[in-house]
């Protein structure tokens, strides 16, 4: 099984130097992504198929439930970089319908660590606990929680003092929050994007 991945990253590797020869020369000297990918580890919301990107064009952050936690190091260190170094103009923060984690946080069963991990879903979830119960059936509740918490974590990241200080120096900088839909492949923008503190500070 592990063999036929090794062959398929030859022929991958022949395939990509055969359409652009000096694609491997190019791509080691230098990464100029434009966007940061904030999405879940799910193993169907691949980023750079979805959005159709080479290897170079997107720098990809994932965890479970695509939580942007502004106490965790790895996310930090990821925006960080993409943002000071890399100078991406796009952090794109890509939740998905039918999210395990997401639905997870809110079932009621204890499974240990990652129960922890999602504390921010459930927080979340009790925040809208009105507008979540007002809504006809498990499937909209869950849709619904889904966009809720991106809209919750394109809020961290937009207040996080890495993209405070970006806007303060002038970068141009903007954070967005789409969905994706396992059913279709197709992903919805929530029109949530925050590009200026003003508009961050527009979310409350
Ligand atoms: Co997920």
């Amino acid at each position: 099984m592990l063999e036929d991945l090794k062959a398929n990253n030859r022929a991958w590797a022949a395939r990509q130097i055969s359409e652009d020869p000096e694609f491997f020369s190019r791509l080691s000297q230098l990464q100029e992504p434009r966007y940061l990918w904030i999405g879940c580890s799910d193993s169907r919301v691949p980023a750079n198929q979805i959005t159709g990107l080479a290897p170079g064009e997107v720098f990809v952050h994932r965890n479970v439930a695509n939580l942007a936690p502004p106490q965790d190091a790895n996310y930090l260190s990821v925006l960080q970089f993409a943002v000071d170094v890399l100078k991406v103009e796009h952090i794109l923060v890509v939740g998905h319908y039918g999210c395990g984690g997401v639905r997870a946080a809110v079932d009621g069963r204890r499974r240990g660590l990652v129960d922890h991990w999602l504390h921010p879903i459930r927080e979340t979830a009790r925040e809208h606990r009105h507008e979540l119960d007002a809504l006809p059936d498990e499937t909209a509740r869950h849709d619904r929680l889904c966009e809720l918490n991106v809209l919750r974590q394109v809020r961290n990241v937009a207040a996080d003092v890495f993209v405070q200080d970006a806007w303060a120096r002038g970068q141009s900088l903007s954070v967005h929050g789409w969905v994706y839909s396992l059913h279709t492949g197709l992903v919805t923008d929530l029109d949530t994007t925050v590009s200026t503190p003003a508009e961050m500070a527009a979310l409350g």
